[in-house]
């Protein structure tokens, strides 16, 4: 049911992406005529899950359009945990690269803590590494993890006030929902929110929902938060992102977030869609951190 309400304003991140792209293709020209050399993005993909070989597409075709060199490689599923080790420690001593991610998730019997911390910090432009989640505890320069930073520069180029507001967060991962409620609550503009964190234990959840002026879901549940658990007027960046099964497209399937977005949207002043929302602005951040790290490598 579509419930009366506000006209929505949309949080458009492709549209905010490319304005912001435009811009870091031109400091990409700069440090490209200054050294000799783009700035150049290496990314990992294990193993063939589809949604993440798109992710990384993704990520190797900004890369070529902001004017940066990228090297995508790509590891069979059976890759040992120490060869993957020796492949990151490879990246790290690389003096042709300024950054590099590997895709999560990875294969069950590789430990994705041990990848991450084999990360050399300086080359960390998920902003992973404890060092960099450390550095952004503290509010000392590093590299911000791509999605969490996605979703303020989508606030700031939508100049959505956050001072002061009630901004709850659901989900607690370490990639998103963790540094999200660090983000939220830094004396910073966007930031300076009061925080709710809410995750699989919380009682009442959508209690809660109902009176955060921002909601942030990153739970990872297909069209979990449904228009009973919003607050009328409220601004939601939704930075879920599902493959659902549609046999009337093409692909066999549509990408939906973790909002129904056909009734939460008119109780919104803001709203993000999926696609098109936070997932372009995670792309922009990985650019963003990786021309930052041509200023430190
Ligand atoms: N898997 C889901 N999101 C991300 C991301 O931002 N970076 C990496 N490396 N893997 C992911």
């Amino acid at each position: 049911m579509l419930t009366e309400g506000l006209s929505y304003h949309l949080l458009d991140g492709k549209a905010a992406s490319k304005a912001i792209r435009d811009r870091i293709a031109e400091q990409a020209a700069e440090v490209t005529a200054k050294r000799g050399r783009p700035p150049h993005l290496a990314a990992v993909l294990v193993g063939e899950d589809g949604a993440s070989r798109t992710y990384v597409n993704s990520k190797v075709r900004a890369c070529e359009k902001a004017g940066f060199r990228s090297t995508l490689i790509e590891l069979n599923a059976d890759i040992s945990e120490e060869e993957l080790l020796e492949q990151v420690d490879a990246l790290n001593k690389d003096p042709e690269l300024d950054g590099f991610i590997v895709q999560l998730p990875l294969p069950q019997h590789v430990n994705e803590d041990k990848i991450t911390l084999a990360i050399d910090p300086t080359k960390d432009v998920d902003g992973f590494h404890p060092e960099n989640l450390g550095r952004m505890v503290l509010g000392l320069s590093g590299f911000l993890p791509a999605t969490p930073a996605g979703v303020v520069e989508l606030l700031r180029h939508f100049e959505v006030p956050t001072s002061g507001k009630h901004c709850v967060v659901v989900g607690r991962s370490n990639i998103v929902g963790t540094p999200m409620s660090i983000l939220m609550s830094r004396n910073a503009d966007p930031g300076n929110c009061t925080v709710t964190i809410t995750h699989s234990r919380t009682k009442d959840l959508a209690a809660i929902t109902r009176q955060a002026d921002i909601l942030i879901p990153a739970i990872g549940k297909p069209e979990f938060i449904t228009a009973d658990m919003v607050k009328e007027g409220a601004v939601v960046v939704d930075v879920g992102i599902h493959r659902v099964q549609d046999s009337s497209r093409q692909k066999g399937f549509r990408l939906v977030g973790d909002v129904k977005f056909d009734e939460v949207a008119p109780k919104c002043s803001w709203i993000s869609p999926v696609p098109g929302g936070v997932g372009p602005m995670t792309i922009t951040s990985l650019l963003l951190n990786t021309l930052k790290a041509c200023q430190i490598n």
